[in-house]
């Protein structure tokens, strides 16, 4: 099976940037598209990506010229009917994309292997609705498509031997890496990403913490290229929505039903980066500023107390105990129950440091503004970013994290992946400092299940409960994952 001649239709921010890698990798492509306007479009994307590479001088100007010589633009799908292969990133409806795959099952020769960009919907369904379902498969690409590293190629009960191979070997032409999976809902990545980005909102709406500030936890906290809000608004909040719906319908969770606040923004058509205005609009993003406080003193409690004593008191600052204005109380759990033992509980604050930069200050509902605020400048002398949260379990890091690492290990126990190809899909597909199962034997799996065991607890969410391998592993006293 030789991959030549490709075509790409629909091209959006995803087909435009897939038509690219196609034509980076040499390949002659094909791009269709509904209209002249759409059409132009398309390629105003492609001069721009490729264009900003010339700028950073990673393509000279002949390679550009070249790259874009190998796309031959089009309204007409009938010129799709020698392609080897032909793609689809049209949008993220199952009737559009049935009526699309029928066209081209018509037009197109066939041996040509057909393939959904499609970001959750059921490749099986699509397949169902030509007469060669068996070289019918997903390629889903990740946004930006010409940097992302991963390509999860989607195979069905009916997908025909060799084709799956064909197109991961393709991929590997294309500078990406495959990693293949069955038909569910969101397939690796999306059904591990977006559950977290919906909870993400779900956070923001309960007033846990700020967009700005769960956005600087997740990034400088854990080290993710973005925070939730900034990627919400990269993939696309209708994308977002889409994928939601259909995970929802089919696990019928309750957080996977999309957030109400994405419903309201995309209908209102603040759709992200594509409409120019999502979660952020034209302003910076602005890490909250607590207003500075007057003279501070300070006492801290609780377990590495003297460190961060020493850090404020290298910084000039010297503990002043009982009295203080603000008591910060180290912990990984609310603080609340240690307020109300105060003389004056509305100067205590939790204070839970996230790797070397986040402080996440949390306030209880006794916490004083002047408190808090006080909290908030100490962080600061000594280096580090404050995220001023509420005094709720897992704070914000450890809620959106735990949970996304439970859903990695229930993925990984009902057979649906291997723990090598999920780390590698969450590293390579969203630019992840680690995976999800290296990320948990860093932690330490007793700290991650006892955390989750602690959001069970606070939120009653079923899906919070520590997954039964998790559970066992640490019972065993294990402190990796048995790979086959
Ligand atoms: N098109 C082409 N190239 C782009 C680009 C774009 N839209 N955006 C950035 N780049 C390139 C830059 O030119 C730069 O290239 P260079 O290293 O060769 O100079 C490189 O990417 C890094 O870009 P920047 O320095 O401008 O910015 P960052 O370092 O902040 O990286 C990022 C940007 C690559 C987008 C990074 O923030 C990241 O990895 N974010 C996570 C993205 C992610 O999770 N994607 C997956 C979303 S899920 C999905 O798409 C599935 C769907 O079904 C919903």
């Amino acid at each position: 099976m030789a991959f030549e001649r490709v075509g790409v239709v629909g091209l959006g921010t995803m087909g435009a940037g897939i038509a690219e890698v196609f034509a980076r990798a040499g390949l002659r492509v094909i791009g269709v598209e509904a209209d002249a306007e759409m059409l132009a479009r398309g390629r105003g994307l492609m001069e721009r990506s490729t264009g900003r590479a010339v700028d950073k001088g990673k393509l000279t100007g002949a390679e550009r010229d070249e790259i874009l010589g190998r796309v031959t633009l089009t309204t007409s799908r009938a010129d799709l009917r020698d392609a080897d292969l032909v793609i689809e990133a049209i949008p993220e409806i199952l009737d559009y994309k049935v009526s699309l795959f029928e066209d081209l099952d018509g037009i197109c020769k066939p041996e040509t292997v057909l393939a959904t960009n499609t970001s959750s919907l059921s490749v099986t369904a699509i397949a169902a609705a030509t007469g060669r379902p068996g070289r019918v498969v997903g390629l889903h690409f990740f946004n930006p498509a010409p940097v992302m590293r991963l390509v999860e190629v989607v195979s069905t009960v009916v997908t025909e031997p060799g084709v799956v191979g064909a197109v991961s070997e393709l991929a590997g032409r294309l500078g990406k890496t495959a990693v293949t999976v069955g038909d569910r809902a969101g397939f690796v990545v999306n059904r591990l990403l977006l559950p977290y980005l919906n909870h993400a909102v779900a956070l923001m709406e309960q007033g846990v913490a700020g967009r700005d500030d769960i956005d600087l936890a997740m990034k400088l906290g854990v080290g993710l290229p973005m925070g939730p809000f900034t990627l919400l608004d990269l993939i696309g909040l209708d994308t977002s929505y889409e994928v939601m719906e259909v995970l929802f319908d089919e696990t019928r969770e309750r957080r996977h039903a999309p957030s109400p606040l994405l419903r309201e923004l995309v209908t209102a058509g603040l759709l992200g980066r594509k409409s120019g205005r999502g979660f952020y609009g034209e302003e910076r993003v602005h890490p909250s500023e607590a207003g500075r406080s007057g003279a501070i003193t300070f006492d801290v409690a609780g377990p590495g107390s003297e460190e961060l004593v020493a850090r404020l008191a290298a910084a000039g600052f010297e503990r002043s105990g009982e009295g203080a204005d603000v008591v910060l109380r180290l912990a990984d759990r609310p603080v609340v129950e240690h307020a109300v033992r105060l003389r004056d509980p509305a100067t205590m604050v939790g204070v839970h440091l996230v790797g070397d930069q986040v402080a996440e200050l949390a306030s209880t509902a006794l916490t004083s503004d002047a408190a808090a605020a006080a909290a908030a400048d100490l962080m600061k002398v000594v280096g580090l970013s404050p995220v001023p949260c509420k005094d709720r379990a897992g704070f914000v890091v450890d809620a959106l994290l735990y949970p996304y690492l439970n859903d990695a290990v229930r993925m990984h126990d009902a057979g649906y992946a291997s723990i090598d190809d999920i780390d590698a899909a969450m590293r390579l597909g969203c630019g992840y400092p680690a995976g999800p199962f290296q990320m948990l034997e860093s932690l330490g799996l007793a700290r991650v299940r006892d955390g989750l065991r602690a959001l069970y607890a606070e939120y009653r969410e079923p899906a919070f409960a520590p997954a039964p391998l998790l559970d066992q592993l640490v019972t065993a006293g294990a402190s990796e994952f048995p790979r086959r």
